[in-house]
């Protein structure tokens, strides 16, 4: 390649990079975070109040099952759940929390729910070693 074909070549890509930048910098993007300062306060509950007794991806304490999933397991979900922190059982104490304060439990449960896939005992190993959720 000639000289002058190189430093045409590289002044169009130069210039395609500044025009191309500028497009993207000036854009008006429209995505927002998502608002999680109520999960984020449902996290800080759960923290403290439950995870003695609960795993939450296998982690935690191992009196109660793994609440990881329980927002969306059949069955269960939002109502599930706060009727198990208002009433208690004989082995699980009850919560005296306030509306919002359940909803923003809810919040927490159903957001670690959408991550992902946690209680160890709902997944099968295979025979090539690798895992299944059930
Ligand atoms: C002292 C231990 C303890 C604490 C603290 C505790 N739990 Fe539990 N929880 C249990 C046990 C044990 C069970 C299993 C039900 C039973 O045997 O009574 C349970 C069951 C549950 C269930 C039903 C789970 C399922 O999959 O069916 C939910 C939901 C639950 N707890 C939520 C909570 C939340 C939320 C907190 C915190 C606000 C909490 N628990 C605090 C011991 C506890």
């Amino acid at each position: 390649m000639t000289d002058k074909v190189k430093l045409i070549l590289y002044s169009a890509l130069l210039i395609s990079f500044g025009i191309y930048s500028g497009f993207i910098y000036t854009q008006d993007s429209n995505i927002q975070p998502p608002n999680v300062s109520e999960a984020l306060a449902g996290k800080n509950m759960a923290a403290k109040n439950c995870t003695a007794c609960h795993q939450i991806y296998g982690l935690g304490g191992f009196m109660g099952p793994d609440l990881t999933n329980v927002y969306s397991a059949a069955g269960k979900g939002p109502a599930y759940i706060k009727a198990f922190v208002q009433a208690g059982t004989n082995v699980m104490p009850a919560f005296n929390l306030s509306e919002t304060e359940l909803d923003q439990l809810v919040r927490f449960f159903e957001r670690i729910d959408a991550s992902g896939k946690a209680d160890p005992k709902n997944f099968k190993r295979n025979l090539n070693g690798t895992i299944e959720y059930k």
